[in-house]
């Protein structure tokens, strides 16, 4: 065992030489930042009062750290749990570490996470942070979450969601997915359409004000809200995204076609979905969350918020790869990023990079004249 510093706490945690599922009890240090972007996340949003839920709550890390760094009356509760009793002795020595006392507010509990769901009265905010997919944990969170609660869900089953394992994504996620270049937004855009569909199953809707997609997993943040005309208006913004594979055409569909072919080369269009079409974030939390950040000295945690809350403010789905799009379109020179961002708002309209993909640009520029653009700056 060694104690571990991340954020304000302090944590023992099993050394292993690799982070795996076989560990005693699970820690990654490499998921600190989807911890701190948690916090920022939770001391961004105006709610306070929070009842807050770590159906799988592993060393106790993540809500050591909200007890901790969360600012002064946003948890009013606060339930650690987890299916296994090393976990659970864990939990409750590292709260002991941090001189955190068990009370009616701080409980930890050695249950099932569907059963500690299902047995609760409900949550302002549940964080679902499994090994691989969340989906044996949707329908019970959902169930369980707040009227304007929010739910968080990782996801680490990205061979699923990014279309290398394509038949586990029809299967588990009930869409297509796309080996393309933007293939991680794409695994977000699935991963929020199955939350969605299984909030819509209990008249619930579930808008996304945060995602992103880092390394190894995809992370979304959703609010809920609920009515079934809401449920109606989430579930209408869900449909399919065509894709060319020889020009990197794309366009947002209603519906597929098998023939269709693409407007420009006249090749066969291929598609994802359904996925959810609407707006990965709210802008304005994603401004504030960058701020916030920005009273840290995390490097890596200031600059991801800052392009995040540069591309939110975009709201198109999908992004150009810029070397791939002057390879596929036979184009000479491959411009700079920063130099091609600006030529296009030059233009009259949005661009910004995206934390996806280095070298990619999220922009409202069609394909079409972003080529005379990229011909003209290469003359
Ligand atoms: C990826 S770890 C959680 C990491 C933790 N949230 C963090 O931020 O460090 C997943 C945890 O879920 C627990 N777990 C897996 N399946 C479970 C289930 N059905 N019910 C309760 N706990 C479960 C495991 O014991 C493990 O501790």
């Amino acid at each position: 065992m060694k104690i571990i510093q991340e954020g304000k706490a302090r944590i023992n945690t099993y050394a292993a030489e690799t982070v795996s599922k076989d560990m005693p009890v699970f820690y990654n240090p490499a998921m600190h930042i989807n911890r701190d972007i948690s916090v920022l996340l939770l001391n961004s949003i105006d709610k306070n009062g929070m009842q807050i839920a770590l159906p799988l709550a592993a060393t106790g890390v993540r809500g050591i750290r909200f007890l901790l760094e969360l600012k002064k009356g946003k948890v009013k509760y606060i339930s650690f749990n987890d299916r296994s009793s090393e976990a659970v002795k864990l939990i409750k020595s590292n709260l002991r570490l941090n001189k955190i006392k068990l009370s009616k507010k701080i409980i930890v509990t050695n249950l099932d996470a569907n059963e500690f769901l299902l047995s609760s009265k409900g949550f302002d905010y549940i964080d679902i942070d499994p090994f691989g997919s969340p989906n044996f944990l949707l329908d019970n969170a959902v169930k369980r979450i707040a009227r304007q609660g929010i739910i968080a869900v990782t996801a680490t089953d990205t061979a699923a969601l990014c279309g290398t394992s394509r038949n586990a994504c029809l299967r588990k996620y009930s869409s297509k997915p796309l080996k393309n270049e933007f293939c991680h937004e794409l695994g977000l855009r699935i991963l929020i359409k199955k939350v969605q569909e299984s909030a819509s199953q209990h008249d619930k809707a579930l808008t996304p004000i945060f995602s992103y997609s880092k390394e190894h997993y995809f992370r979304i943040f959703l609010k809920c809200e609920k009515g079934k005309k809401k449920a109606d208006e989430i579930m209408k913004n869900h449909g399919y995204i065509l894709h060319c594979k020889k020009c990197l055409f794309r366009k947002n569909a209603d519906s597929i076609f098998n023939d269709e072919k693409c407007p420009l080369c006249k090749s066969k269009l291929d598609y994802a979905g359904k996925i959810w079409l609407g707006p990965l974030y709210d802008k304005k939390l994603a401004e504030k969350m960058s701020q916030e950040a920005r009273k840290s000295e995390n490097k890596e945690l200031i600059k991801l918020m800052q392009v995040i809350s540069n591309e939110s403010k975009i709201n198109e789905v999908g992004f150009y790869d810029i070397a791939k799009v002057v390879k596929h379109n036979k184009l000479k020179n491959v411009p700079k990023k920063e130099l091609l961002i600006n030529e296009i708002k030059k233009q009259g309209f949005k661009a910004a990079e995206t934390h996806i993909r280095p070298n990619s640009i999220k922009s409202d520029i069609e394909l079409k004249e972003l080529l005379k653009l990229i011909k003209k700056i290469n003359q």
